[in-house]
């Protein structure tokens, strides 16, 4: 979201390196430190963000699979028929597949920083869908962008799932949210997943698997920098720390000096204390309130929400 600009996205073109430098410089030389989440995946952070979404501690992934399987009837009598299905950030389409089996959509949009991955992956539904007309679209969708001109008379349906929302800050939320309206213009549907506030142990587990997985996914952050833009972070110096902040309703991920250093990136030398973090992440948890007001906060009227049986995850219907 990116975020990512794509949180789900694989390579990331060359064309970000010059954004990923100063945006490292400017994040790691301000109190306290941060980068953004965006910068979490390459192919190397997408493969390992592949293997989160499959691990048994994180729930938000296959909950919402679950939800969208178990109400895909009743998701299909709300929107429009005919319609085309823009996917914000388009990861692996096992989602968008459930959604495009279900309802009639005569177009699918999926929009993604990565040109090449977007290919990749619209070439292996045409195979699957051959009467769906498929129109990717390679841009950074946290932007304004421009829908193709074949879909510009179909009714449009946004889809915005994995709760990527989350890892928007709230300010940053609201502006994507005004944003796709913009984009899909008046009388759009939106169908959104957005990750639950629960019991803490649950959050906790989620974002400190046992298998070190989602620690790897934090510390590639490292790995990045010393790759693309020549720094010499020592890995085994920094520590995976992920906790629950109960104010703010969010996860928030941290990379940790275990001890006192100096790296040197871009010419720069940017000093650590013991235990000095770097915030690598917020995720972000809602109530359905504190969503649903935001997301009215944004131009957009909640027609629908549904969640699991144990209340985890929840999947919106907007109406812009
Ligand atoms: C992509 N995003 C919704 C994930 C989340 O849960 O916030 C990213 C993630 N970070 C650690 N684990 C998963």
């Amino acid at each position: 979201m990116n975020l990512h600009a794509a949180a789900s996205a694989g390579t990331v073109p060359d064309q970000t390196t010059p954004a990923f430098a100063s945006d490292a410089i400017a994040g790691l030389t301000q109190h306290p430190k941060q980068i953004p989440p965006k910068y979490f995946y390459d192919a190397t952070g997408s493969e390992l963000f592949e293997q989160i979404t499959r691990l048994p501690e994180y729930y938000p992934t296959r909950t919402e699979l679950g939800i969208l399987r178990e109400r895909a009837a009743e998701i299909a009598a709300i929107l429009p028929k005919h319609a085309a299905l823009v996917e914000f950030g388009a990861g692996a389409p096992t989602k968008a597949r459930l959604l495009l089996e279900a309802c009639e959509f005569a177009a699918y949009v999926p929009v993604d920083i990565s040109g090449d991955f977007l290919n990749a992956q619209a070439r292996g539904l045409r195979k699957d869908v051959p009467h769906l007309q498929i129109h990717p679209v390679t841009a950074d969708f946290t932007a304004p962008f421009g829908l193709p001109d074949q879909v510009r008379a179909m009714p449009k349906v946004g889809f915005f799932p994995g709760s990527t929302l989350g890892n928007f800050e709230p300010h940053e939320a609201s502006r994507f949210l005004r944003g796709a309206c913009r984009i899909l213009g008046e009388g759009a549907h939106m169908l959104i997943g957005v990750d639950l506030e629960k019991n803490e142990r649950v959050l906790y587990d989620a974002y400190n698997d046992a298998a070190g997985v989602t620690a790897r996914f934090n510390l590639n952050m490292l790995a990045r920098i010393n790759r693309e833009l020549g720094g010499n972070f020592d890995l085994s110096a920094f520590t995976h720390r992920a906790i629950y902040n109960r104010e703010r309703h969010r996860i928030e991920m941290h990379l940790i000096s275990k001890r006192p250093q100096t790296v040197r990136l871009q010419g720069r030398s940017i000093p650590f204390r013991t235990g000095e973090s770097i915030h690598t992440e917020s995720s972000y948890k809602y109530s359905i309130d504190r969503f649903t007001a935001l997301a009215k906060g944004a131009g957009w009227t909640p027609i629908a929400s549904w969640t699991d049986p144990d209340g985890m995850f929840s999947v919106h219907a907007l109406v812009c």
